[in-house]
C-alpha cells in the first residue's frame, strides 16, 4: 500500500484523485491546492484531507510514499525538487518541464536524492494505442512505412488561463502534441528529422494548429497533426505498412449503451452511455507506477522518454519558427 499526496486540484488532479480511489494499493492521504475551496471540494469528493500548501501537508502527514504533481507545467520543476528534497518518490504530469535544461536538472536531482520520477505520458496506457503497437510488432501490416496521427480540440483552459501563456504551458506542441511524439517514439524508435508548420509562430489568438513531419532513423515517415482550434476532442491514427493499414478514430468509437426495457405503458427506451473501459488509461498508468514502486521495476515510460518527447517538440517548434528542417542527433 502506498500513501499518495496529490498536488493541484484542477482538471488532472481531479482525474488522478478519482483514479486513486479505485486503485487497491493506493491510499490518497491528502490533496494540496492553494485555492482552499478547490482543495476542500476535491478532498471531500475523494474522502481524504485537504491542505493548502505542501509544507502543511508534510508537517501533518505521517507517511508519504509518492507525491503526484498535477500543477501547471511551469511549476513542475519546483515541486519535483521539493518532493525529492523530502526523499519522496514523484509522479509528474507531462510535459516533464518547460525546457530541456530543466528536465535534465529534474532527472539528475531525483537521481541524486534517490527518488523515482514517473512522467504521465498516458497514451502508452490507452488500449487502442497499445494494441496498434502490438499489431505492428506482430507484423500484421508488414513493414510500416507511413503513419498519421491527429489529436486535439478546443483551446484548453486552466486556473488563471495559464495554458494561453506559452511561457507557462509551452503551447500546443509541448503540451499536447507531445503525447503523439512520445507514443510514436515508443513504437518506432528515434527520430532523425523534424519539419513543422504551425499557427502560433505567426499569431497567438487562442487558436493553434500544427502539422509536423517526422522522419525516423528507420525511414518511417509520420505526419503528426495537433490542434487547439477545433471543437470537442478527438484523437486518430493510421499506420500504413506493406501488407495493410491499422487505423483508429476516437470520434467513431461508440460508447457502450445499455437500453433499459420500457415499462409497458411507455414507448421510448432510456439510453445510458457508459465508458466502454473497465480500467481507464489513467487507472492503468497510475497503478503501473505504484506497482513499479512496490516491485522496484522500470516503468513503461521513463523520465528519459519524457525528455526525448520534449526534444522532438522543441525541434518541431524550432522548425516552425525557422521554416527549416531540424535534425536530431542520437547515438542510441
Ligand atoms: N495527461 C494528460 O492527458 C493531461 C491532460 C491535461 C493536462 N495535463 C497536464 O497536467 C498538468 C496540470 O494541468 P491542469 O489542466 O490540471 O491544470 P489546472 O489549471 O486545471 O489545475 C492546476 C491546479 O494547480 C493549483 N495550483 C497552482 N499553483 C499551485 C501551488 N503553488 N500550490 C498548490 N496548488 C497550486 C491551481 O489552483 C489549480 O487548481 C499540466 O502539466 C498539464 O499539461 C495532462
Amino acid at each position: 500500500m502506498k500513501n499518495i499526496l496529490l498536488i493541484g486540484a484542477g482538471t488532472m488532479g481531479t482525474v488522478h484523485a478519482q483514479t486513486y480511489q479505485s486503485i487497491k494499493d493506493a491510499n490518497l492521504v491528502g490533496i494540496v491546492d492553494f485555492r482552499k475551496e478547490k482543495a476542500n471540494e476535491l478532498a471531500k469528493a475523494s474522502e481524504t484531507q485537504a491542505f493548502y500548501s505542501l509544507e502543511d501537508a508534510v508537517e501533518e502527514l505521517e507517511q508519504i510514499d509518492l507525491i503526484d504533481i498535477c500543477l501547471p507545467t511551469h511549476l513542475h520543476k519546483e515541486y519535483v525538487q521539493k518532493a525529492a528534497d523530502l526523499g519522496v518518490h514523484v509522479c509528474c504530469e507531462k510535459p516533464l518541464a518547460l525546457t530541456l535544461e530543466e528536465a535534465d536538472e529534474m532527472m539528475n536531482y531525483c537521481d541524486e536524492k534517490g527518488v523515482r520520477l514517473f512522467v504521465g505520458h498516458v497514451v502508452r496506457f490507452f488500449p487502442e494505442y497499445v494494441q496498434a503497437k502490438e499489431k505492428v510488432e506482430q507484423g500484421v501490416i508488414g513493414k510500416p512505412a507511413v503513419v498519421r496521427t491527429s489529436r486535439g480540440g478546443v483551446f484548453p483552459t486552466g486556473w488563471t488561463d495559464w495554458y494561453a501563456d506559452f511561457n507557462k504551458s509551452g503551447g500546443l506542441l509541448l503540451d499536447l502534441v507531445i503525447h503523439d511524439f512520445d507514443y510514436l517514439r515508443w513504437c518506432f524508435g528515434e527520430v532523425e528529422r523534424v519539419f513543422a508548420k504551425n499557427l502560433s509562430s505567426r499569431r497567438n489568438d487562442r487558436n493553434d494548429y500544427s502539422l509536423v513531419t517526422l522522419r525516423f532513423n528507420n525511414g518511417i515517415i509520420a505526419h503528426v497533426e495537433g490542434t487547439w482550434a477545433h471543437e470537442g476532442f478527438s484523437s486518430k491514427f493510421e499506420f500504413a505498412g506493406t501488407k495493410g493499414i491499422i487505423d483508429y478514430d476516437s470520434s467513431e468509437v461508440s460508447p457502450v449503451r445499455a437500453v433499459k426495457k420500457s415499462p409497458v405503458q411507455q414507448t421510448s427506451g432510456v439510453v445510458v452511455p457508459e465508458s466502454p473501459l473497465k480500467a481507464t488509461p489513467f487507472y492503468k498508468e497510475l497503478s503501473h507506477f505504484i506497482e513499479c514502486l512496490e516491485k522496484d521495476q522500470e516503468p513503461i515510460v521513463t523520465p528519459q522518454d519524457g525528455y526525448k518527447a520534449m526534444e522532438i517538440a522543441f525541434a518541431a517548434k524550432k522548425s516552425a519558427e525557422t521554416g527549416e528542417p531540424v535534425y536530431l542527433n542520437h547515438n542510441s
